[in-house]
């Protein structure tokens, strides 16, 4: 047991020196088996690295939320866009056109309406998600929440345990604990006990300090959107990120909830993948909304 007495916050994050990727192309994947690979390939571009997944899970907790009250008719347009779907299970079998083509990162546990954002020590059976050819198995932890973070851990420690057998990794998302704030040191330490615990891929929030909290973390991480926010400041949220050392977005609402979705991710992929700026994606926003 490490001794919590001592803590001495990390201090050295070795900013200027780039993490290798020892011949794979997705951080700390080089060493795992041929299925994990070949997933995490469909997942992360072999080209760039990154990914623009694509999130419209929120209705597990939050019913049908703005952007979401029609999925065939607010996001099946904007799958063309995006490299990967994260979504429940009952929206992807009744609502997703299997011959889409797209990896899934499937939400894979549950949630409650009363503790929005908790979930309920609740795991897919493996077996569905084999079925359902999903590329990653997502399960939430709600570090520093003393109901919930010990189940939530044992939840991702399972969903590893499960996914290693058959190759499916494992995407840790970051739930905020009631007592933590939104700053780097909180999304550092629960970014790194999702990987330490085997999480393949973190999800996490931007904060001041990000590149201590990617630079820490052995495993790809992606950021969720948050609430909407004007396009140009989401566009900036990505591009600050991926310079910052995310491997990609996970987001919702700023795409569904967009004046214009398909618009919005685009730009999103512009900057992700091919490097514009901030105003420079802005700009392709605006041409792409204007020309439709
Ligand atoms: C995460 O657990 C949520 O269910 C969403 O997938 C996530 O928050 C990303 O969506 P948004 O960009 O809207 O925050």
């Amino acid at each position: 047991m490490a001794d919590l007495d001592d803590l001495r916050e990390g201090r050295d994050f070795g900013l200027e020196v780039a993490a290798g990727n020892q011949g794979y192309h997705v951080k700390g994947a080089a060493h795992l088996p041929w299925g994990m690979k070949d997933r995490l390939s469909r997942i992360f571009n072999p080209k760039t690295g990154r990914t623009v997944m694509l999130a419209f899970d929120h209705g597990f907790i939050m019913g049908p939320t703005s952007g979401l009250e029609r999925i065939d008719l607010n996001i099946i347009p904007l799958i063309q866009y995006a490299d990967c779907l994260m979504c429940t299970r009952g929206i992807l079998q009744s609502v997703i056109p299997p011959d889409t083509n797209k990896p899934v990162c499937l939400r894979s546990d549950a949630g409650t309406t009363i503790l929005t954002e908790l979930n309920d020590n609740v795991l897919i059976d493996i077996e569905d998600a084999i079925r359902l050819n999903v590329s990653a198995m997502a399960v939430m932890l709600s570090i520093g929440d003393p109901d919930f973070e010990a189940k939530t851990i044992a939840n991702l420690y399972k969903a590893v345990d499960l996914g290693s057998r058959y190759g499916i990794p494992v995407m840790g998302v970051t739930a905020v604990g009631k007592q933590m704030v939104r700053d780097a040191r909180y999304f550092g330490l629960a970014s790194r006990i999702c990987a330490e615990n085997g999480a393949n891929i973190v999800k996490t929030y931007y904060c001041e300090g990000f590149e201590k909290v990617a630079a820490a973390c052995p495993v790809p991480v992606v950021i969720a959107g948050g609430k909407k926010l004007p396009e140009k400041e989401a566009l900036e949220l990505c591009y600050k990120a991926v310079n910052d050392g995310a491997s990609g977005v996970d987001m919702g609402r700023n795409v569904f909830q967009s004046a214009s979705p398909a618009a919005m991710i685009q730009a999103i992929h512009a900057v992700v993948h091919d490097g514009l700026n901030p105003e420079q994606g802005y700009g392709l926003f605006n041409d792409l909304l204007n020309s439709d």
